[in-house]
């Protein structure tokens, strides 16, 4: 695997390879690499001729100071992981290659989408995402990226800034990948203590019982009992907990036509913040 860090290299090793007809797959990450990552990378490998990863903590897209400071890098591991599933490209660029001196987000419309959920709570955090991966698209001009459903909002972000700027790359969401009890995969799941990790499947576990709920109980009543599991749970504190729809991630109380749903949860586990997502069937 070439370790690629300046903008001018990739641009001119990614040219050559455009011109022999080669597709480019793109899997932008912030490191501290998991299984979940590495299932988009394994995609994109069968499916174009060049994968390029990047790994980037981005701090235009961190609200919080201390969360930047403590994102977890494993740089070392992170190589020998691709290295291991034969990645063809690492960028690895500094903060300075890519903002160069000025460390600020673009600011950017994406109807409204930035506004629900993660956007209510983490400030100015998708004008940081959608600078990144604006600015990643144009260094590498991807022929497929490839985003994790565990950030469903990102992903609906990123397809309508593709739309909104006409970049062409197609934008692929791949399915959340979990460890075997049930927690969605997260480099930050490394920070959690070990109480805290043992009681964190719990979300999904109450993901999938409101699920269940879905058809018998309302949106409403739904939303009350999740609201209750976690009143009465010692170690986790719920942010929110919302259902809705997924192409305009407003949330609803009841469920429309043929529109598809999600169930959205963002829980602090002490400090440690994890979000996770369940589709819900329209009954
Ligand atoms: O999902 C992430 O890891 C980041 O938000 C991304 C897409 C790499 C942009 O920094």
């Amino acid at each position: 695997m070439k370790i690629i860090k300046s903008k001018s290299d990739l641009k001119i090793y990614l040219a050559e390879e455009k011109k022999k007809g080669n597709s480019i797959g793109f899997v932008p990450t912030m490191g501290a690499l998991h299984k979940g990552h590495l299932s988009l990378v394994e995609m994109a490998l069968s499916k174009t001729d060049v994968t390029i990863v990047s790994i980037f903590v981005n701090p235009t897209q961190f609200d919080n100071k201390e969360d930047l400071a403590k994102y977890p890098t494993t740089f070392e591991k992170d190589v020998e992981l691709l290295e291991r599933i034969n990645c063809d490209i690492l960028f690895y660029p500094s903060v300075d290659e890519i903002y160069d001196g000025n460390i600020v987000s673009e600011s950017f419309d994406f109807d409204g989408l930035e506004n629900q959920m993660e956007g209510k709570f983490r400030d100015g955090h998708f004008d940081g995402v959608g600078t990144i991966v604006k600015a990643l698209f144009e260094i590498i001009e991807p022929d497929i990226a490839y985003f994790g459903k565990k950030d469903f909002q990102q992903l609906q972000i990123i397809k309508k800034l593709v739309k909104k700027y006409n970049i062409p790359v197609k934008v692929k969401g791949m399915p959340i990948f979990r460890e075997p009890d049930g927690l969605a995969m997260s480099s930050r799941n490394t920070r959690l203590s070990k109480e805290h990790r043992e009681a964190a499947p719990f979300i999904y576990k109450v993901l999938k019982k409101a699920r269940k709920k879905n058809g018998i109980k309302s949106v409403k009543e739904i939303t009350k009992w999740v609201e209750k599991q976690f009143q009465e749970h010692p170690l986790l504190e719920l942010e929110y907990f919302t259902i809705a729809e997924e192409k305009t991630l407003i949330s609803v109380e009841e469920f429309e036509g043929n529109k598809r749903y999600r169930a959205f949860i963002a829980v602090f586990a002490g400090e440690i913040r994890l979000i996770d997502n369940i589709r819900f069937k329209n009954n």
